[in-house]
């Protein structure tokens, strides 16, 4: 089953150009989007999510295309964490959290109904923002504002979630959690998860599925484990690297640019 498929997808913004998108994301999957800055996984995930509207091509959500969807009833099935530059209102934590469940609200209704209030908390407890959730949102740590954004994103309770670098701002140990906490949803719940990421150790532990970006294109496409090769690094990255496999798991080991500065180190990583 299929959740999400681009076909032909192409999009022109400025000198920059999306080409030849052709990807299936499967359903109930966790999905990583990796590749260089400036790549287009920005603005793939914008269009998916209707952020941007489409200009060649074709997109299905669920085997519907996108534009044949009424705006809150594709709400209640994809939500969308963009890259964290967007600003939101200054709110309290729970204020902003429930503005997540818009998609469920009538054209007049303000209140909060108590299946909402339910699916607050729930989101609340699941990122761990529960204590922050009389604070205003301005005044938490950048770490602790993105855990709100994904508890927003969680709040529409959609099949599809699409997030932006959802560990950008976080340290290390909060970085696993949120890792973690999205891998919980998908196997408890079955929530289809597509998200960049610029950790491909990350990806290689908590996707089922990678898909590579350079300059507008796909570049390379499968399960993370059978791809990254240091002949990858080398196509999407344009780095030389050796990459060494621990319990199945990558470590990779650059080289230095310019390579000659740091021989020793140099030496270490042909050594492997
Ligand atoms: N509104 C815009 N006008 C002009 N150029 C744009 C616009 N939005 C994006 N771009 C350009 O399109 C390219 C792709 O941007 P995008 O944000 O999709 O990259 P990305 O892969 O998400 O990068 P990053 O890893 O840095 O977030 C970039 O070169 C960017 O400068
Ligand atoms: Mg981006």
């Amino acid at each position: 089953m299929i959740a999400v498929e681009a076909r032909n997808i192409a999009h022109h913004v400025g000198q920059f150009a999306l080409q030849n998108i052709n990807l299936t994301f499967p359903k109930g999957q966790v999905t990583a989007i990796v590749g260089p800055n400036g790549s287009g996984k920005s603005t793939f995930l914008k269009i998916v999510s209707q952020l941007l509207n489409l200009h060649e091509g074709y997109m299905f959500v669920h085997n519907k295309p996108i534009q044949h969807y009424k705006q809150k009833e594709f709400a209640q099935i994809l939500s969308m964490l963009p890259q964290s530059k967007q600003a939101l209102p200054d709110l309290t934590v729970e204020e902003l959290i429930s503005f997540g469940r818009y998609p469920y609200k009538g054209l007049f209704q303000q209140q909060s109904s108590n299946k909402d209030k339910e699916i607050v908390q729930w989101a609340m407890n699941i990122t761990g923002t529960t204590k922050h959730r009389e604070r205003m949102f301005h005044q938490l740590s950048g770490g602790e504002q993105q855990k709100v954004r994904i508890a927003m994103a969680l709040a529409q309770k959609t099949d599809i979630i699409l997030l932006d670098e959802p560990t950008t701002f976080l340290d290390l140990s909060h970085q696993l959690d949120v890792m973690e906490m999205l891998q919980q949803i998908n196997i408890d719940y079955g929530i289809t998860i597509i998200m960049v990421l610029h950790d491909l150790q990350q990806a290689a532990t908590y996707c089922h599925n990678m898909i590579a970006m350079k300059q507008g294109r796909v570049a390379q496409v499968g399960q993370p484990k059978q791809i990254l090769t240091p002949q990858f690094l080398k196509e999407v990255y344009d780095i030389e690297a050796c990459i060494k496999f621990e319990e199945d798991f990558p470590i990779i080991i650059p080289k230095r640019r310019g390579g000659k500065k740091d021989d020793h180190r140099n030496k270490q990583v042909q050594a492997y």
